[in-house]
């Protein structure tokens, strides 16, 4: 059984006060049937590691290097991540694709120096707008996750995230149909390439996902939960999207 998960990414927004709603988090889900991570902005992780401290939530990084060490000015090494507690890292996403050229060998080489270093590597992955309307979005997951998923991955150590660029923080989604289309794509070739493996690997929906079309998505399979953006930054937006998951 894959235990679900509800990712926040903050992206570049937050303070150490908006750290508040990990407790009221906290309290109102002190014992939940699923998987709650938050991922703040590098230099929040330490205060958001504070907070979780005695509560089952996760706090994970946005982004690592591929590399171990170096000169390598603004950047952060998985191994850093791992050694003040955060468990996870977000890689590939399609703000990093596109805002710094990122390609699927550089995300495939973050996410294997995550999982080397001991974190789950949450590789993200999404068609464009201009992909889905000439009807190629499923070549271009396809291609997408066979270039940015490492040899070796398992269900520890890798989270898929179908992140279509054009849902992200518009308030449109796919038609249900197409988010269970791309999931039930997603979990057939990782069967092909990891076998029975492939079971236990999460696969995540993130766009626009807010508390009144969580319910709708968390019912699909192959949805084992999502990555949440604007909604992750309030507990009043993101706790209802917990729970619908909790009940799903
Ligand atoms: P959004 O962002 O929920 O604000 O659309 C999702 C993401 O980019 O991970």
């Amino acid at each position: 059984m894959r235990r679900k998960l509800a990712a926040g990414n903050w992206k570049m927004n937050g303070s150490i006060p908006a750290l508040d709603m990990i407790g009221a988090l906290k309290l109102k889900h002190p014992e939940c049937p699923c998987d709650v991570l938050l991922c703040p902005p590098a230099p929040l992780l330490t205060h958001a590691l504070q907070n979780t401290a005695g509560s089952p939530i996760f706090i994970g990084a946005q982004d690592c290097h591929a590399e171990e060490k170096g000169a390598f000015t603004g950047d952060h090494a998985a191994a850093m991540i791992a050694e003040i507690g955060a468990t996870y890292v977000i890689v590939g996403h399609s703000e990093r694709r596109e805002g710094y050229g990122e390609t699927d060998a550089q995300v495939a080489a973050k996410a294997r120096a995550a999982q080397a270093a001991g974190l789950t590597a949450i590789v993200c992955i999404g068609e464009s707008l201009q992909q889905r309307e000439a009807e190629e979005a499923l070549d271009v997951i396809k291609a997408q996750l066979a270039g940015s998923v490492p040899d070796g991955s398992s269900g520890e150590t890798l989270v898929v995230a179908y992140e279509p660029i054009w849902a992200i923080g518009t308030g449109k989604i796919p038609t249900m149909d197409q988010i269970a289309e791309v999931h039930a794509l997603m979990r057939s070739e990782l069967q092909a390439r990891f076998g029975d493996e492939a079971d236990s690997i999460r696969l995540l929906y993130g766009g626009s996902v807010k508390p009144d079309n969580a319910t709708e998505i968390f019912a699909l399979n192959d949805v084992d939960g999502a990555l949440v953006g604007g909604a992750s930054l309030r507990a009043e937006d993101f706790s209802p999207i917990i729970e619908a998951l909790a009940r799903s």
